[in-house]
């Protein structure tokens, strides 16, 4: 099957309660797990690519890694810009065969986001191509973006409809409580579903995308900080939450950090337990199949979407 857009796999998230999982690509090992795990579970999945991923592995190479998944396995996998910075790199990336574009304007004020925003989309749609934009924003580390906790600030409902109605955006990012990276919340987890609703209500038909959204899965936590990493009092977003989410009008799930413990964990232990190994595939290989258990249990237990391919 040839790359899709998200269009068909959000109407259908939409319409029967479930999330799609995207997830963050940087190398093969990555990019396999991935598409392993959601081909054992005959599950739609969106992988995406930073700005910064893209420099990282060349645009070149990530799009036939993909093309290379596409041959192996017959599940709809998209291929989407993750917080594109400017519409160039939108441009770059739609140029490249990538069926999807996130076109972060959330640095920008409101009305200079629409305005960028609407630029993306005019290009996209001329290509046949998605966008996925973002209002609000998010507290923590963000691709070029830094935004201080205390300035986060979230989707405000009435302007998501407007910006919607005037940029015609495809899908949009909103902002209740997650943030990115491993240090999401000081004390209890909170995520502010009583606005994921009133959005839901203003918009119905504009598929909703959580960043920021990994568990920071205990296990690979302390399985890192076991083997010699450094990562005290990491803390995500329960899959119980997500779960939720998932049932309740979210329909893209963002996934980075998980990812990152589960390859960085399992390579630590080998090499902590083996200081004579040097073949790369000793520690990668196990790390390919962390990241594959990791997203399995994503897509079976946390998104359901399972059998939705
Ligand atoms: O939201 C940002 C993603 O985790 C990508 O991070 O820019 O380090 O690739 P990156
Ligand atoms: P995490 O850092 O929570 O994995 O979020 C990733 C993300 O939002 C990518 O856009
Ligand atoms: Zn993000």
């Amino acid at each position: 099957m040839p790359l899709v857009t998200t269009k068909e796999m959000f109407e259908k998230s939409m319409k029967e309660g479930f999330a799609i999982g995207a997830f963050n690509v940087n190398n093969m090992e990555i990019i396999q797990g991935i598409v392993d795990a959601a081909a054992e579970e005959n599950s739609p999945v969106i992988l995406q690519a930073s700005s910064s991923a893209i420099k990282y592995a060349r645009i070149g190479y990530l799009r036939k890694m993909v093309e290379a998944a596409l041959e192996e396995h017959d599940i709809p996998i998209a291929l989407h810009l993750d917080h594109g910075p400017d519409y160039e790199t939108c441009k770059m990336c739609i140029d490249n065969g990538f069926t999807s574009v996130m076109i972060d304007g959330s640095k920008y004020d409101f009305e200079e986001n629409v305005a960028l925003t609407k630029k993306v989309v005019e290009y996209a749609h001329s290509k046949g191509v998605v966008v996925e934009a973002e209002l609000g924003k998010l507290a923590g580390i963000e691709d070029d973006v830094n935004v201080e906790a205390s300035d986060a600030m979230y989707t405000d409902p009435a302007q998501a409809e407007e910006f919607v109605k005037r940029t015609g955006c495809d899908s949009l990012a909103i902002a209740i409580g997650t943030s990115h990276g491993a240090y999401k919340f000081k004390g209890d987890a909170k995520l502010r579903f009583d606005i994921l609703k009133e959005i839901k209500e203003k918009i119905p038909n504009t598929p909703i995308v959580l960043h920021g959204a990994s568990t920071v899965i205990p296990e690979l936590v302390d399985k890192c900080n076991k083997y010699g990493g450094q990562i005290p009092g990491a803390k995500g977003v329960p899959d119980v939450m997500l779960h939720q989410a998932s049932k309740f009008g979210v329909s893209k799930i963002n996934v980075d950090t998980d990812l990152r413990l589960a390859m960085t964990s399992e390579i630590r232990q080998v090499l902590t337990e083996d200081p004579s190994v040097f073949d790369p595939r000793k520690y990668l290989l196990p790390a390919r199949e962390s990241v594959k258990r990791t997203v399995q249990h994503k897509i079976r237990d946390v998104f359901c979407s399972s059998n939705k391919a």
